[in-house]
């Protein structure tokens, strides 16, 4: 395995739309492993492959404390979703930075395993939050664009007294930044 370096934003890669992943090959598969790595390596929640400049339909989430429930997801896409949860969030690709962004409060998503294998993942509060933010990855969107208000040095909301309610803060923001401060 091996770090790849995490486009940002303002990169071309980041606004295009990815390709659908027609078998996982050698090359891909190291890819995700890659992903997952770099994805633990910075701290965050979850990891798209255009992110990593590679405009491939894959998704890589682990929202557990003890990072060690990786989800793989390829060709993801959303089946249903209902429900509505206005938090910050945050991109290892926007570094050091987060906006309130409303989602979905439940998402369920069909998408296909490393073996190609259909699966269906279901997710609500920061498991849909996370859904939502990486298969918009492989639009080509990025969340900055659905931003309520505006963007916040994660510093700035360290000192607002809404963090310490711990309400819906923290998605891919680096685990890192906030616990320095
Ligand atoms: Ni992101």
């Amino acid at each position: 395995m091996a770090l790849r370096i995490i486009r940002e934003l303002g990169d071309p890669v980041l606004s295009k739309k990815a390709k659908p992943v027609r078998e996982v090959t050698p090359r891909l598969r190291k890819l995700i492993e890659d992903m997952l790595e770099t994805m633990y390596d910075a701290d965050g929640v979850g990891l798209a492959a255009p992110q990593v400049g590679m405009l491939k339909r894959i998704v890589v989430i682990d929202i557990s404390d003890e990072r060690n429930e990786p989800v793989i997801l390829i060709n993801p896409q959303i089946q249903e979703q209902d429900g509505e949860q206005t938090g910050f969030e945050g991109c290892l690709s926007v570094p050091g930075k987060s906006g309130q962004v409303t989602r979905p409060q439940h998402v369920v998503v069909k998408a296909y395993d490393m073996d190609m294998n259909e699966i269906t993942v279901e997710g609500e509060d920061l498991m849909a939050r996370a859904l939502c933010h990486e298969l918009d990855h492989l639009e080509g969107q990025m969340y900055v664009d659905l931003v309520e208000g505006r963007l916040y040095d994660n510093e700035e909301l360290e000192a607002m007294e809404e963090m310490e309610a711990g309400e819906g803060v923290t998605f891919d923001l680096e685990a890192e930044d906030l616990e320095d401060k």
